[in-house]
Parts: C-alpha cells; structure tokens; sequence
C-alpha cells in the first residue's frame, strides 16, 4: 500500500509503509492510516515524547493511562535486566512459582486498603486488563457454581463502560461499536445507564439526586433480571476511555447499599484508576465503597511491560480455595517473573515518591483549580477533574450548554490542534481528557494548561469559520 504522506523525512516514510503494510494495529481504520500514515513515536523522557520528525510532544495521556512515574525510569530496565539475566521465565501453572510473582502479591495484598470480609490477600495475574476481566468472569461464575447456585449468571455493567477488547472484555464494555461487530455482547452480560451528569441528569435536578437515581438504575435491573439470577456488577469507578466520567458522591454508597441487598458481587475495575491516578493506592478508597474483586493493569508497571491481574477479595478466594479444588483457569505468563519484578520495582518509586499522596495533596488540587479557569473558555461546558484525570466537554453554547451533536469531530478538530501544538490529548466524542503522569511539576502542569487554553481558542475559531456555533 502507498502511504500518501509527502513532507515527511524519507526514513520516516520507509517505516510508514512498511506499517501499513505489515501491521494490523488495534482500533484502526487501515484504509485511513494507509493515506495518512501513522506517527511514529521514537523515544521519550519525563513527560515527552519525541516523533520520528523530531517533534516533542508533552504527553498528558501518559501513554494510554500507563505511564505513571514518566518516562526514562533507569531502574525499571536495570529490574527488567537483571531479572531476566536471573529467571527470564518459567510459568506457575505446576506447583512451581518465583520470587518476584510471589512478592508482588504480597505487596499488592499490603498495598489495598482495608474492606472489611472483602480484604484483598490473594492476586490472580495476566498480562493485561482485558484478560483480568475473562478471569474475572470465570471466577465469579465458578464462585456461584461452588456455593449451589449456578443459576447466578448475569454480570450488570454500564453503557459507555471500557472493561477491554477480548470477547467478555467487549461485552462487559458498553461501547454500542464494539458490540456492534462479531455478535456482542455474550450471553448473560446486560447493561444499564452510566451516571453521566452532564448528560442524563433532569433539568433541575441537583448531582446528589441524581447519583442517587443513576444507582438506583442499577436495583430496576436486578428486579427485572430477579436478584437470583444476578452473579455480580462490573464497574470502573470514575469512567476512563468513555471520557472520564466522574460519578456523583452518592453513587458509589448507594451501589454499595444495593449490591450489599442483594448479595451480588462488585468488581471494581480500576485498570485505570489505581496507582494513584486518583490519589489512593486502589479508587474503592477514595469512594469509600468494597469490592470483592479488583481488575488492575497498565500502571501497576507503569506500562514499562505488560502484566494484569485481579485482587481476590476473602470472600471469594475463601470459596475458590477451600471448596474449588483445581481451578481450570491461568495464562502462561500468569506471575511473569520479569513484569513482576518490574512492577516491585514501579511501586517502590511510587512508594518513594509518595506519588498517591501527591495526587491527593498536591498536584490534585493543583490541576482542578486550573480546570476551573478553563472552564471559563467559551467552547467549554464542563470542565471537571478528579485526582490526576480530568475531562472537559466542548459546546456549541455556553449559555445553553448546547452540544454539537452532529458535530462530533469537534473533538478530533481540537485533537488535531493539540498535536500540531506539541500536546497529547485524547478525544472522546466532544469530551478532550487527560490522565497525566503523576511526577509532574507545578510548571509542567502550567505548561500543559497553556497548551489546551491555546488548543482551545484554536478550535474555538476553526468551529466558528465553520458555522458551527449557535
Ligand atoms: C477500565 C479498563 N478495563 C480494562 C481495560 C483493558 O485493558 P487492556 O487494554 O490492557 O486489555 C482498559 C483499557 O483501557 C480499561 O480502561
């Protein structure tokens, strides 16, 4: 295939072509990458990138919500080396095991807080969040089958929900265009609405109301499904790749009430939002809620290598342990020594760094009072962060808070912006997110609000030569 991308260096090209040619990439229109060519990130340091033109680019998306202590962090390749000069593999499917899995579980189990008969002592390990997500599934329907109750089949989750791409990632998901294509979701899998404020709140209706009412679309659905039949509800706690969507303080308290009513497991999905993204260790502290199992990915090694994984709470272990016998479930690089180690080695720098604490003391604050003055742009309606992730939402009226409908490129007309600019900042329909690595400075911070003000006002005057303000 031809790339048709001419003012690019020629080595540049070279590696475009043989892209399209070669590799099928995740998400993609190939026909499209094919005619623009794909950038090409070549290396990083801190907070930046650097594309194979030499453009640096401040990266406030830490990868894909990955990279929490930066980039350019020595000591996770000097772990990486020399654990694999030590072991560089062997699995633990047949009694066997290895140190660093073995540590890492225990630090996991020390690092989670406290949640009462669901304390986390156990860890379940994969290479990612999707995979995390089928072993949850597997282990939630063997734990009903091993108390005599297979009957509990159904998972309730969420439209607009990210939980993965594997065939129970996508369907616990609700992305309405992953289930659109090779017939999702699976059986037994169902959806409610999302606790989006913004967009499915009542005219009037105050946020506490209505996390109270956006819960409560959880106890209709396991009424209609019969509460004997419901084995667990999925959730992320604040909505990541649907665009950060920070649910109500009553939401969380009222779907515990409801979960605790009907004796339904809660899985708290936090491949996002643990490792301090949210200025806690694990998310289910900062909104107060247990779970009784826990779904982590990428930040747990800062995204330096691959490695997922589910803390077990008690009260599922307990049954899988004592009454399972052999469970027919595991990956090949379930506890890869070289990802543990790595990951010991990400969480020490965290601990070091108190990096959790940061986010919740410092850098926190700090952004959200930022994104109070950029919610002041006339092209924003919302603007709202928690710990060290934020969203914002672009209208067509400020007064009104009129979206742009039809218009949705907006988002990627900004995107766009925000690249030409030297900014990495995600598109989500009209929602422009960020999840920033949690190392960065007060200026770097500055730097970045500056970045999107100036993307803003140029997407702002882009719209309005289009007509599309109202
Ligand atoms: C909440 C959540 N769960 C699961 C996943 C899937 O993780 P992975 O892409 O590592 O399979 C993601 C990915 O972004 C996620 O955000």
């Amino acid at each position: 295939m031809t790339v048709l991308v001419s003012n690019m260096t020629a080595a540049t090209r070279e590696i475009q072509a043989l892209d399209s040619a070669h590799f099928m990439h995740p998400f993609t229109d190939h026909g499209d990458l094919a005619t623009r060519g794909s950038r090409v990130i070549t290396k990083s340091e801190d907070i930046y990138i650097w594309d194979s033109e030499g453009k640096k680019l401040l990266d406030a998306m830490s990868g894909l919500w990955c990279v929490n202590v930066g980039y350019g962090r020595k000591e996770l390749a000097d772990a990486a080396y020399q654990q694999m000069m030590k072991l560089p593999f062997y699995n633990s499917f047949f009694q066997t095991t290895n140190v660093p899995a073995v540590q890492l579980a225990a630090k996991l189990a020390e690092l989670a807080p406290d949640a009462g008969e669901r304390s986390f002592q156990h860890v379940f390990y994969s290479s990612s969040g999707s995979e995390s997500n089928d072993s949850n599934v597997r282990m939630v329907r063997r734990y009903w089958d091993l108390l005599d109750q297979p009957q509990r089949k159904v998972i309730i989750s969420r439209l607009n929900a990210y939980h993965g791409s594997t065939m129970a990632g996508a369907s616990l998901g609700g992305m309405s265009g992953m289930h659109a294509q090779g017939d999702l979701p699976i059986p037994n899998i169902t959806h409610i609405e999302q606790p989006y404020f913004f967009e499915n709140a009542l005219p009037g209706e105050s946020s506490d109301d209505f996390g109270l009412r956006a819960a409560g679309w959880l106890e209709t659905k396991i009424l209609e499904i019969g509460a004997n039949k419901v084995a667990a509800f999925i959730a992320e706690p604040v909505q990541g790749a649907g665009g950060v969507i920070i649910p109500p303080a009553t939401y969380w308290p009222e779907i515990q009430r409801i979960v605790d009513k009907y004796g339904i497991l809660l899985i708290s999905d936090e491949v996002i939002c643990a490792f301090g993204r949210l200025g806690h260790w694990f998310a289910y502290e900062k909104f107060g809620y247990k779970p009784d199992l826990v779904t982590f990915a990428k930040a747990v090694t800062s995204g330096y290598i691959p490695l997922g994984g589910v803390l077990v709470g008690n009260r599922v272990a307990t049954v899988l342990i004592e009454k399972g016998g052999e469970f027919n479930h595991g990956y090949t690089y379930s506890g890869h020594p070289v990802a543990c180690a790595v990951a010991l080695a990400n969480l020490e720098i965290m601990e070091r760094e108190q990096l959790p604490q940061r986010v919740h003391d410092d850098i926190g604050p700090y952004l959200a009072q930022k994104f109070e003055e950029i919610s002041e742009h006339p092209l924003v309606g919302v603007a709202e962060t928690c710990g060290f992730m934020a969203g914002l939402v672009l209208v067509k009226n400020k007064a009104t808070r009129q979206r742009f409908g039809e218009n949705l490129s907006v988002g990627m007309i900004c995107r766009g912006h925000c690249f030409k600019n030297g900014l990495i900042m995600r598109a989500v329909g009209d929602r422009m997110i960020i999840a920033p690595p949690l190392t960065m400075t007060h200026a770097q911070i500055d730097e970045m609000v500056a970045l999107i003000a100036q993307c803003l006002d140029l997407t702002y005057e882009e719209v309005k030569t289009k007509g599309w303000l109202a």
